[in-house]
């Protein structure tokens, strides 16, 4: 079964609480989005293998460490998922951007494709998939399954705010999936958004509604 880890840093815990107000408008909505996931970012690239590496300072040689093992690259789910791609790309500057164009029926709740563009080499690479919410987990499951059927094996998933119906669709669809959270609400009302949730990441980052 996937790990599930729900990342308790109180910078974290802190802009996440600030951008829930429906006080805050889409300038700062954006720039917050993007510094909680630079936050998130550092935390699920804990385990990133290091190898040494010889270095000449001004002073002497020594040995360092670098990052080895698998290239990385970020996938956001559109349009919210683009929110988070600056701030990982902050911590992770190598990293290639691939990007998967699903949004949710207003009826039916179910995900619906509408793009999907990724690196060439992206089934070599450790995969990244960033969407700020994960609500019913239709479009997370969605999105992983055509990463997998593009030949993806490792892949963790990432998002600010989680309703648990998501968080176990998902485990049971993606067992081999690590989920990196930010907040696990409590759950879905009626239309399926997340209680108490920051209301639609998409309109908030972008303006629109
Ligand atoms: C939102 C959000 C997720 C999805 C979560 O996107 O960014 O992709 O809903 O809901 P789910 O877990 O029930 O699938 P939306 O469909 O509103 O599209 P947008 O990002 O273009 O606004
Ligand atoms: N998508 C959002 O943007 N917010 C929710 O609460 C649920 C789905």
């Amino acid at each position: 079964m996937s790990k599930v880890q729900v990342m308790d840093h109180p910078l974290i815990q802190h802009k996440i609480s600030y951008i829930r107000s429906e006080e805050v408008g889409s300038k700062e909505f954006r720039e917050i989005v993007g510094e909680i996931a630079s936050l998130m970012c550092y935390e699920a690239t804990r385990d990133l293998k290091l190898e040494d590496v010889r270095i000449k300072t001004p002073i002497c040689e020594m040995v360092g460490k670098q990052l080895s093992g698998k290239k990385l690259a970020v996938v956001p789910i559109l349009r919210a998922g683009l929110g988070m791609v600056d701030g990982m790309l902050n911590m992770i500057p190598s990293a290639k951007v691939g990007h998967i164009g699903l949004y949710r029926d207003p009826e039916t709740y179910e995900p619906v494709e509408y793009y999907c563009k990724l690196p060439s080499d992206c089934d070599e690479r450790e995969v990244f998939v960033v969407d700020p919410m994960l609500a019913t987990g239709g479009s997370c499951v969605a999105a992983l399954q055509m990463l997998k059927d593009k030949g993806v094996k490792h892949m963790r998933f990432m998002c600010i705010i989680a309703a648990p119906e998501g968080v176990k669709r998902l485990q049971e669809a993606h067992p081999d999936v690590d989920i990196y959270i930010g907040a696990l609400d409590d759950h879905l009302n009626e239309h399926k958004y997340i209680v108490p949730g920051l209301g639609d990441a998409g309109d908030r980052i972008f303006g629109t509604k």
